[in-house]
């Protein structure tokens, strides 16, 4: 019989360092990550986070993070990404609100967190960076970052440029690190989790499945164009410009990817700037799913229904819990005696 999900539980060094029950973590989503998202996924033992800059100002944060707050009373992050944007935001006054809110757990991406880590570590936050590479998670375990989140080439959003899938880049990141990490990128259910823990990871990351939920507070047309994308259907685009995102294909990304080609080595961001550029509110929350670029990673191709948080996070674990008693430990069969060699 399956187990009650969390009631044995799988203990890692993730659930240990944020205080939650179950190793899965939400990452940080561009008009995705509202409080409505985070807190379902804390509420549901997970790990929620609440994306900091879809939030216009640090003051709109401070509000976001104390509504999230009301909906539960277990842990839960906010995101702070670094990325090169067309204007940059008041990081400090971000961080301000996220410390003034109590929360205690940042997951930072993109460029390196250091400048911003002693206001965070002053005031007992756990910061796990995500990165792309082995060689950016150890210079992150370097400058002081509790964990790390490793995210392969599969993942949505940006993969970096090496190109390296989870397959290969988690062990080495077991290899080498000191610090726990998490497997991000192309998890979807128990397989990717119990897949994830035998490389080395002590938990994982998912995006694009949790857009795919009841709670997710995005347009139903959203949810539906992943549920009908295959694992054939993302596209790498600003790739010339070492910018690279893997986004759902649809007819604006087309029309970028034909900018692109024509562009060749002359591209400039302003080539693109209208189908790259601030147009997650219009196709999250107004549905325009072809207005342009919106992250989403391969594994669309797992994903096939729409179940709320809790039922999606129950179901990954009593399945790990299966999975690791059923099939793997079934596979170590009775002790044989040794064939006798002639
Ligand atoms: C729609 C969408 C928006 C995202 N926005 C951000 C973001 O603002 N900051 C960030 O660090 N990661 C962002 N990500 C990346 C996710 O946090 C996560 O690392 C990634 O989705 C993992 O890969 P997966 O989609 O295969 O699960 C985004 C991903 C998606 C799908």
């Amino acid at each position: 019989m399956p187990g009650v999900a969390g009631e044995a539980g799988l203990r890692t060094a993730i659930t240990e360092m944020f205080g939650i029950r179950h190793p899965i973590i939400q990452g940080g989503m561009h008009y995705v990550g509202f409080a409505e998202l985070a807190s379902a996924v804390s509420n549901a033992g997970g790990l929620g986070i609440i994306t900091g800059l879809t939030q216009k100002t640090p003051e709109l944060l401070a509000r976001e993070i104390a509504r999230c707050r009301d909906m539960t009373d277990r842990p839960f992050g906010v995101n702070l990404t670094f990325l090169p944007a067309f204007t940059a935001p008041p990081y400090p006054e971000y961080i301000r609100a996220i410390i003034e809110g109590g929360v205690k757990i940042v997951e930072t991406a993109g460029r390196s967190p250091e400048p911003y880590l002693p206001p965070l570590k002053a005031a007992g936050v756990k910061v796990i960076h995500k990165c792309t590479s082995v060689r950016h998670s150890l210079k992150a375990e370097r400058i002081g970052c509790d964990a790390v989140s490793v995210d392969g080439f599969e993942c949505g959003g940006h993969p970096g440029e090496d190109d390296v899938p989870n397959f290969i880049l988690l062990p080495r990141a077991a290899d080498e690190l000191k610090i726990p990490f998490v497997a991000s990128g192309g998890m979807a259910d128990a397989r990717s989790l119990v897949a994830a823990l035998a490389l080395g990871a002590a938990g994982m990351n998912m995006g694009t499945r949790f857009i795919a939920t009841k709670e997710a507070p995005v347009h139903d047309r959203v949810k539906q164009a992943i549920l009908a994308a295959s694992e054939l259907d993302t596209r790498l685009i600003m790739r010339g410009l070492r910018n690279t995102e893997r986004v759902l294909n649809n007819e604006g990304v087309e029309e970028i990817v034909r900018i692109e080609r024509e562009k060749g080595a002359a591209l400039t961001i302003d080539d693109i700037r209208e189908q790259v550029g601030g147009l997650y509110q219009r196709i999250m929350s107004e549905g325009d799913v072809d207005a342009g670029a919106w992250s989403c990673g391969m594994v669309a191709g797992l994903i096939d229904d729409i179940p709320t948080v809790a039922e999606l996070i129950d179901r990954i674990m009593n399945e790990a819990e299966q999975l690791i008693r059923d099939r793997l430990v079934g596979l170590l069969g009775e002790a044989k005696p040794a064939a006798k060699v002639a």
